[in-house]
């Protein structure tokens, strides 16, 4: 049977939160799930106040993977779909200006993780269990796993964890930087909510060109990259958010930034 809504939105001053929700299939991510994210996705990015965008699973896990029940018979040519619409989805959610921040609790394996990875920042929760294991079912990772784990982690690591497809700790995985944060499972909530507030406050298009520094310039050559970089540091002058944020400073107090 059809999941009704298997991604859920909720906004509220600026920060909208995604919830993936099969949580019998411990949020297996599937055609449906994904083509949901997608709407959702497109819904926000039309949204003018929107400043943070949180993503967590529902239930006992992040996300357990892509649905293996609907790979099973898929042939090659489907097959390559089906990986093809994952890394778009989580292309759009990566190019949205707006800062993302995945909340993991319970697994984030297969396409769980690169959905994660899909995000600007990881935040989990102890006990939280990672991993690419989809090697041990005779496949690759096929949603950007073999090109983002090694870009956030090293060569090494990423090749250590895609290649035995084990589970890491939350604890391994924030001491080789695939999550930058590991709290009490209680508390994780609370914690992303919070730096969800504080980024909610900041200069929405100096967070914007960030992202678009970091994401343009990462694959480029540093020249290149610092020429990006100057550019867009020269645009951050052109907006009222720059003048507020250097006078504040001047001026002893907090700023307010107004998204211009
Ligand atoms: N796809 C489909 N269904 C899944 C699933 C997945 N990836 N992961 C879990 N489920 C389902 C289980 O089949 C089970 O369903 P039923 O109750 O109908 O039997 C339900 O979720 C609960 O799962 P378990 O009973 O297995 O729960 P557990 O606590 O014993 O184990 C687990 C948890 C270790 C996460 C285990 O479910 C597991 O190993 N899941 C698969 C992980 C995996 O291999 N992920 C990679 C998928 S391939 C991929 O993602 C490719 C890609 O990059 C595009």
């Amino acid at each position: 049977m059809a999941d009704e809504n298997p991604v859920g939105l909720s906004l509220e001053q600026g920060i909208a939160i995604l919830t993936l929700q099969r949580e019998k299939q411990l949020n297996a991510l599937n055609r449906e799930l994904l083509l949901s994210l997608s709407q959702h996705l497109e819904t926000l990015a039309a949204l003018p106040e929107l400043r943070v965008v949180v993503l967590q699973g529902a239930g006992r896990a992040f996300a357990a993977g892509a649905d293996i029940g609907q790979m099973q018979n898929l042939s090659a040519v489907e097959a390559t779909a089906f990986a093809k619409l994952g890394q778009q989805v989580f292309r759009q959610l990566e190019l949205l200006p707006q800062p993302t921040l995945a909340l993991i609790q319970g697994y984030a394996l297969g396409g769980g993780l690169e959905l994660a990875m899909a995000c600007d920042i990881r935040m989990a929760a102890e006990g939280t269990r990672f991993g690419q294991p989809e090697v041990s079912l005779g496949v690759i990772p096929g949603f950007g796993g073999t090109q983002r784990l090694p870009r956030l982690v090293g060569r090494g690591n990423a090749l250590r964890w895609l290649l035995s497809g084990e589970l890491l700790e939350a604890q391994q995985a924030l001491a080789i930087g695939l999550v930058t944060d590991v709290v009490a499972p209680a508390e994780l909530l609370d914690r992303g909510r919070a730096l969800a507030e504080k980024l909610a406050q900041l200069a929405p298009q100096a967070l914007a060109s960030v992202k678009r520094a970091v994401d343009l310039g990462s694959g480029a050559p540093l020249e290149q990259g610092l020429n990006l970089e100057a550019a867009l540091f020269g645009l951050c002058f052109a907006t009222v958010d720059q003048q507020e944020g250097m006078t504040a400073f001047l001026a002893k107090r907090k700023p307010v930034f107004s998204g211009k």
